[in-house]
Formats: C-alpha cells, structure tokens, sequence
C-alpha cells in the first residue's frame, strides 16, 4: 500500500507515521512540502507519486482565528479537500479525510449519528462541512472520519495547556458546560489505517472516544493522572465555569458526542483515551 499523508506534522499526522503497518509505503508531506489549497502542486505530487490512498491529516485547526480569517480557513478546509478529491479520482487512489464534531450545533442530547442534521456554529465548522461535502461530491468512494477533542503527545491539544498552565497557576477555571469524548490521535490513526484495510465503503464514519465527559471533567482526570505519574507536583484547584463566562470569538457545540457505532461495526474500537492519557503524560 502506497500512502500519501498531507499535514504530516500536525498531531494526527505524526501519530499514523508511527503507526504504518510494516510493508506500507508514505509520502508524508507537511504543509510547507504540500498546500493542499494549491491545486497545481496537489496534482503534480499526486500524479507522480500515485498513491494507493492518501490520506488528509491538513486542515486550518484554529478554531477562533478562523472567525477573522474565514477566506485562509476555507482555503485550507474546503479547497484543499477538494483539491485531493479531485487528484484521487484521476489517478484511482481511495480517499481518507478527516472532519470535525464542530459540524454540528451541540443542541442534541443523544450520540450524533452520521446522518444526523448538521448545522455548524463557527466559520471552522462551516468550512469543514463544506469540505466533506466537496470530497463526497468529488469522489463518493472517500472516506470522511469525523472526530472530536484530539489529543496527543505532539503539538497543541488541551491535555498539554492544561499541564502547562498547572506549571504555572494554582487555581484554574474550567469550562463545564461543553460535553464531548476525547480522542487520541494515535487511536484515530489506527482507525484511519483500519478503514483502509477492512476497504471501508465510501461515505461518512464518526470516530471518537470511549466515554463523554464535559471540559471540567476531562482536566480533573488530567491533573490526577499527571500527578499520579510524577508529571505534577500537586493537583491545582479547579472550578467549573459556564461557556457564558468564558466568551470565545467562536461558538462551540454544548453537546459532540458521536455515536461511533456504525465504525464499530467494522470492527474498530474507539478510543480508550484514559489508558492513552496515561501513556502520553510522560512523553511531552
Ligand atoms: N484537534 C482537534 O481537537 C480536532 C477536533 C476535531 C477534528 N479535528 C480534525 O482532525 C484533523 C487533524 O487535526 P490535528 O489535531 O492533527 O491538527 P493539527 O495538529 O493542527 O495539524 C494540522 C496540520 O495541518 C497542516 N496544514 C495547515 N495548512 C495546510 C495546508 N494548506 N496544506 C497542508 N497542510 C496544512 C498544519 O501544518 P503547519 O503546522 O505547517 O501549518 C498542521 O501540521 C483535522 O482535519 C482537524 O480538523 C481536530
């Protein structure tokens, strides 16, 4: 299997080259050996390189500049996908792209099916919707993975600003009004790489976390498990504040949780973040 991965320097895409089953093949490229908002460059990479799959771990992440920056944000979240559409249907590779629980308005009380309504608050989530729609239109084969709250021993995720500010502050207030499920992105990439062997079927998968919990919730465990692990000298204390106290220039969903039954149906499992939270604590 030849695999071209794009943003191969973002968290995801560091935790599928740890991963790449033996035998396989990567081009992995981060953003400054391919923009995937450059049609002309995805396409001369594409045709030379001729992947079996590739693979999109790219996108503009910054969920609150993207408010000020929506033309940058669209570029990257719902050209490039497209551009990679397009190029994977010229030369028949499939087609793995990554999408976001910020498609939706978080004001469902039950798991997120896949065919739920989407109806996204912030420009991040409207151009990552737009996205999914422009690889689907392009190439039905794709695979558009759905995920939410990644985190990860590499770059910026929450579980590494909470340890940092914990270095710092004594008392911290968390958000406990936003639910959702953690994901390791080292789970999502073997999710990514399962899909590609079972041959999954063109269309949209939700991949999360085993278990829901709220911000508040999710940082109380983080600062047991690091100090558990030597990683903390002391716990801080936390206290719980309203999403109303704690404006953003974006609005978040209250409610993510994806229902991944539909990839369990593959036989995927999801991912167990207390056992990864543990494992990854130490290594940043
Ligand atoms: N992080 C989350 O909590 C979360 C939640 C839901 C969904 N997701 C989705 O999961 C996927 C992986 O996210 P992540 O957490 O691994 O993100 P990340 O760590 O922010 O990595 C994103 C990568 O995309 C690259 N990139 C930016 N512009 C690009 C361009 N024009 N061409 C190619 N690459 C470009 C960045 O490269 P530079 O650093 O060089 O700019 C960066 O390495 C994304 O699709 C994201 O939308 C993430």
């Amino acid at each position: 299997m030849k695999i071209l991965l794009t943003g191969a320097s973002g968290q995801l895409g560091r935790c599928i080259q740890d991963r790449l089953p033996e035998g396989w093949q990567i081009e992995a490229l981060g953003s400054a050996q391919l923009d995937i908002g450059n049609k002309a460059q995805v396409d001369e990479i594409v045709q030379a390189y001729k992947p079996d799959a590739i693979i999109n771990a790219g996108a503009y992440t910054a969920v609150d500049k993207a408010e000020s920056e929506p033309e940058a944000a669209a570029r990257v979240n719902t050209l490039g996908p497209e551009n990679l559409a397009l190029a994977a249907r010229d030369v028949g590779a499939r087609l793995i792209h990554v999408s976001t629980d910020y498609v939706f308005d978080g004001q469902g009380t039950t798991p997120y099916l896949e065919t739920a309504t989407t109806n996204p608050l912030g420009v991040y989530g409207k151009t990552k919707l737009d996205g999914e729609r422009a690889v689907l239109a392009a190439l039905p084969e794709a695979a558009v993975v759905r995920t939410a709250w990644v985190f990860s021993e590499y770059g910026s995720n929450f579980v590494k600003t909470m340890v940092n500010l914990a270095e710092k502050r004594d008392a911290l207030g968390i958000v406990s009004d936003q639910r959702g499920c953690p994901t390791y992105a080292g789970d999502l990439a073997n999710a990514i790489i399962s899909l590609l062997q079972v041959q999954a079927e063109g269309g949209i998968y939700h991949y999360g976390g085993d278990r829901e919990v709220s911000w508040f919730e999710f940082a109380d465990e983080i600062f047991d498990v690091a100090v558990a692990a030597g990683r903390l000298a002391k716990k801080p204390t936390l206290s719980a504040v309203t999403t109303e106290q704690y404006p953003t220039p974006a609005k978040r969903p209250a409610y993510s949780v994806l229902s991944g039954e539909k990839i369990k149906a593959l036989g995927v499992a999801l991912s167990d973040w207390d056992s990864a939270l543990k494992e990854i604590i130490v290594k940043f």
